[in-house]
């Protein structure tokens, strides 16, 4: 094994304890858990999942880095559809997922500068690792827009006007994973061997594929996912949005490319340590395991909850239209131009995250053409 990739004694001993958490509810489940469970334990399982214990888990020396991670030119953009919307809505910013909190500390700097301050930026955040180092951070913040910052510990009860930011978010909900025999989604679990590894099952069940899929399309032996949070996290968010915008960007596709029966192993991906592979069952509870985000199915789940589809684009379309360039060229200082101008290419090229990441916007009662999706309209694909 690469050096890097080697885990030390804490690492193994937190590892193990996360396999026999599983292990236990394998067996109390009689010997197999759907996929999505083991997900959500191997992620979220307090003091022990990914996200819940202390995994250092983004940048340099982390497992994978983010577009928040990469530059402040992710936010800064966002600060301006941000501000485009506010003008108009009033009200407060709502980031789901905030990660170390980069994305919360850009934006609120880039609108105070743009004398456009959110009346409040909430966050909410499942992982209480995550919300301590988001606290820290955020306490750095000059005091007057520390001040503005306030923790959720679950969704408002009101509807609040304003913004609602996901960046990466979707793509961690816990997934279901199919196999196609004989025309039908069989749903894929996991089962402990006697030695204890953890290893993939086939359940007695199947599974519906989402509509406009034809299950006779899909080989015999397809593989896939789907991810039934995905729903109802859009109908939460929707039910507590007011007048506004809910941004969410993503690794991702519509529903047909997405689905497309020549990408026949699906689109699971596990960080570990700035590796991708495709091993779940590896490492339990020190490295992320994700999916990509269908994009029809965010696009259906917010047309049930009442909102409006405003914009879909790629990730590329989205910064460019909002300035992304300008950012670079302002940059007074030549190195700082240099480093900003690499950060954007990584942001921005077909080959990094311009393509594969999407940027979503459902709306309430927003009668406003969104300058991020002016460059490029993709919604027809949905
Ligand atoms: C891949 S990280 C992205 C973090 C950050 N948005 C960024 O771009 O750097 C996923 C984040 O979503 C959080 N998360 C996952 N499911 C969530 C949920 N249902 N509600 C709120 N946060 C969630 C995780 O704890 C983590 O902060």
């Amino acid at each position: 094994m690469a050096p890097e990739l080697t885990l030390t004694t804490d690492e193994q001993a937190h590892a193990a304890r996360v396999l026999d958490a599983i292990r236990a509810r394998i067996a109390a489940a009689g010997g197999a858990l759907p996929f999505a469970e083991f997900m959500s334990l191997a992620l979220y399982a307090p003091g022990l999942g990914y996200y819940s214990a202390g995994a250092r888990k983004f940048g340099a020396g982390g497992d994978f880095t983010t577009a928040p991670e990469i530059s402040p030119l992710f936010g800064r953009c966002l600060a301006r559809q941000c501000r485009e919307v506010l003008a108009v809505t009033g009200g407060s910013i709502l980031e789901f997922g905030a990660g170390t909190g980069a994305l919360a500390a850009t934006v609120l700097e880039s609108l105070a500068a743009l004398g456009a301050l959110p009346e409040r930026y909430f966050i909410l955040e499942v992982s209480g690792d995550l919300r301590a180092r988001q606290q820290e951070k955020l306490a750095r913040l000059d005091p007057a827009l520390a001040r503005r910052v306030a923790w959720l510990d679950h969704l408002p009860d009101v509807a609040l006007p304003g913004v609602v930011l996901a960046n990466e978010v979707l793509d961690a909900l816990p997934c279901e994973r199919f196999v196609m025999r004989g025309g039908r989604a069989r749903r894929l679990g996991v089962g402990a061997g006697p030695g204890g590894a953890l290893h993939e099952v086939e359940l007695d069940e199947w599974l519906g594929l989402p509509e406009g899929l034809e299950a006779h399309a899909l080989p015999d032996g397809y593989r896939g996912e789907l991810c039934p949070s995905l729903h109802p996290w859009v109908a939460s968010v929707a039910a507590c949005l007011g007048r506004g915008l809910v941004l969410a960007c993503d690794y991702g596709l519509p529903r047909g490319a997405l689905y497309h029966p020549d990408r026949t192993e699906g689109t699971l991906l596990c960080h570990f340590r700035h590796r991708a592979h495709g091993e779940p069952f590896a490492r339990i509870g020190l490295q992320d395991i994700t999916a990509w985000v269908d994009f029809t199915a965010v696009a259906e789940a917010a047309v049930d909850a009442g909102l409006e589809v405003a914009g879909f684009t790629t990730q590329a379309a989205l910064l460019l239209a909002l300035g992304i360039e300008r950012d670079v060229a302002g940059e007074a200082d030549g190195t700082a131009r240099y480093a900003r101008a690499a950060e954007a290419r990584q942001l921005l090229m077909p080959d990094e995250m311009g393509e594969s990441f999407k940027a979503i916007a459902l709306t309430r009662g927003l009668d406003l053409p969104l300058s991020g999706f002016a460059l490029q309209d993709l919604r027809r694909q949905l």
